[in-house]
């Protein structure tokens, strides 16, 4: 038998569960500092944000990153504001969780909150930004297609200035942006939209937690019986999202029916240039612009305007984000780093590769956090970073300095007893295979700490990244409903 030793290789092999890779690690604590790393180790480091496609392009042994530039607390890219010309203006590390239940963003920009909150399991909407989300330049990503409707641009620095592009212009091929070598994009700009118009994104994928087959938004101006303007475009059915301008043109000035927005579903599936993949195929995708097309036509035709007016951002809940001095952790050291975990302090070295999931397990023997997939799909490893459920095999543990950490040993009270939704998952048998328990119920937990008295709706959706493939949800949501209303009713 001969072996090879090509990178689809390493992918099959790789060991998921450790990051192998050595690098070094960079915390700078402002941009300028960042840039003058970004220009300092061109071609030889990655930044990283949200780390929830760094860190597993690393796993897979796809990136081999010299040096890791974190650049994820800087203050500059973590504000949402308003520009002088009334534009709202996103710092490239807002995390999709956040734009997701920003009130400004529900409400003037619906279909890039619709497209965050289709995105992935929570713990990812959780951990991941927007910026990460441009800048891996995936053909499926989720808020490009909204950020293409609203004519957004992007404003990128280097280390001679700013320059500022449109989003269309940013996107060159799969995994390929117009961005260089010593640049950083630092935020998104948003124009108001167009008067009285309405707007919405749909995903189709093959479970809920999933990147989609097709993804679609659009943007509609109505003027009496007539389509006055169409913004439209889509993910996953070409090799970048695309804006489908003949379709644009197409319906311009026409007067709405339903045979026009048939027609239109047309155009649209003959402009796409879908493939075949793991998640679907090039026939289905072409049927599903087609039909996306058409039912999202008509949804918006029979909407009413969003309100208009100015954008308020006295609504915006922005998360702290946390003040760092810089410093720098050369691949073969350590740093000693301060964690709270369970409520209990620790002083712990770690190396630029350790992850947070491998302190837990085998530096402090928290082993109910349990070890799955170790690529962001399964959620067994979700613990609780400043009270939000996060997943800890994508998280370095060098950048945990000074974070609280809730693992589930943190639920018992001190006398050991369980806690109530632990005790509410025995009665009502969801406590299945075990294994995938603890994440699962941390997952509950973090939604409880946010909505003390979620529908089951809510439940479900905020569990659609932890993966049973054992039994299902039916007794994991009848425990979670349980626990809720026996809480109301201690309450009432
Ligand atoms: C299980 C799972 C489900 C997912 N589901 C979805 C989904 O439904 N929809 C979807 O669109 N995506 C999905 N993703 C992909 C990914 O989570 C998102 O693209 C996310 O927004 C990436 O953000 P990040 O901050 O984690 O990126 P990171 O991993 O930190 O960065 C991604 C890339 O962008 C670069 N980068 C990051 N920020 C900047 C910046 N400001 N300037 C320059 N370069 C930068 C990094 O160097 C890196 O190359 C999923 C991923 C996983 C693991
Ligand atoms: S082990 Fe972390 S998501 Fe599967
Ligand atoms: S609960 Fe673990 S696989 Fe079903």
């Amino acid at each position: 038998m001969t072996h090879s030793h090509s990178h689809s290789h390493a992918y099959h092999q790789s060991n998921s569960h450790i990051l192998v890779q050595e690098f070094d690690y960079f915390e700078p604590s402002t941009l300028r500092e960042a840039l003058a790393l970004r220009e300092k180790y061109q071609g030889r480091c990655s930044l990283v944000a949200g780390g929830t496609h760094l860190l597993i392009m690393m796993k897979m042994e796809r990136e081999h990153p010299e040096v890791v530039i974190n650049i994820n607390n800087l203050p500059e890219l973590n504000t949402i504001s308003k520009n002088s010309r009334r534009e709202l203006v996103i710092g490239a590390c807002n995390t999709i969780y956040d734009l997701r239940h920003n009130a400004v963003i529900r409400n003037h920009y619906p279909a890039l909150s619709q497209a965050c909150q289709s995105f992935g399991s929570t713990q990812i909407q959780i951990m991941g930004t927007i910026g990460g989300n441009l800048c891996n330049g995936s053909p499926a990503s989720d808020t490009v297609p909204a950020l293409l409707i609203y004519d957004a641009r992007l404003s990128i620095a280097n280390p001679s200035g700013t320059r500022e592009i449109p989003v269309r212009d940013f996107l060159l091929g799969p995994g390929k942006i117009n961005l260089n070598d010593d640049e950083i994009l630092t935020s998104i700009i948003l124009p108001p939209p167009p008067e009285n118009a309405v707007s919405a994104f749909i995903k189709v994928s093959r479970v809920a937690a999933d990147l989609a087959k097709a993804n679609i938004a659009m943007l509609l101006v109505k003027q009496d019986d007539k389509v006055k303007e169409t913004r439209i475009s889509f993910g996953s059915v070409s090799p970048t999202v695309i804006r489908v301008d003949k379709v644009e043109e197409f319906l311009k000035d026409k007067k709405f029916s339903v045979n026009i927005a048939e027609e239109a579903g047309k155009i649209a599936a003959e402009m796409i240039s879908p493939i075949d993949d793991v998640r679907s195929n090039a026939w289905y995708r072409r049927e599903l612009a087609s039909v996306m097309t058409y039912d999202l036509l008509n949804q918006l035709w029979n909407q009413s305007p969003q309100p208009t007016g100015e954008a308020k951002l006295d609504t915006l809940p922005r998360s702290q984000t946390k003040k760092t001095d810089s410093f720098h952790l050369p691949a073969t050291q350590r740093k000693e780093i301060q964690l709270t975990i369970n409520g209990v302090s620790h002083q712990i070295p770690v190396a630029p590769n350790e992850l947070l999931v491998n302190v837990l397990r085998e530096k402090l023997q928290l082993t109910g956090t349990k070890y799955g997939c170790g690529l962001g799909e399964c959620s067994a490893c979700s613990v609780h970073l400043d009270g939000k459920v996060v997943l800890s095999c994508l998280l370095l543990a060098v950048a945990m300095d000074g974070r609280e950490i809730t693992t589930i040993e943190g639920l018992q009270s001190k006398e050991g007893d369980l806690d109530p939704i632990q005790e509410a998952f025995i009665e009502h048998s969801a406590f299945q295979c075990g294994y995938c328990t603890p994440g699962i119920i941390m997952t509950v937990k973090g939604l409880i700490n946010e909505n003390p008295v979620p529908s089951e709706d809510e439940v479900r959706d905020y569990l659609k990244g932890n993966r049973c493939r054992c039994t299902g949800y039916i007794s994991i949501a009848r425990a979670v409903m349980a626990y809720v209303e026996n809480q109301q009713s201690i309450h009432r």
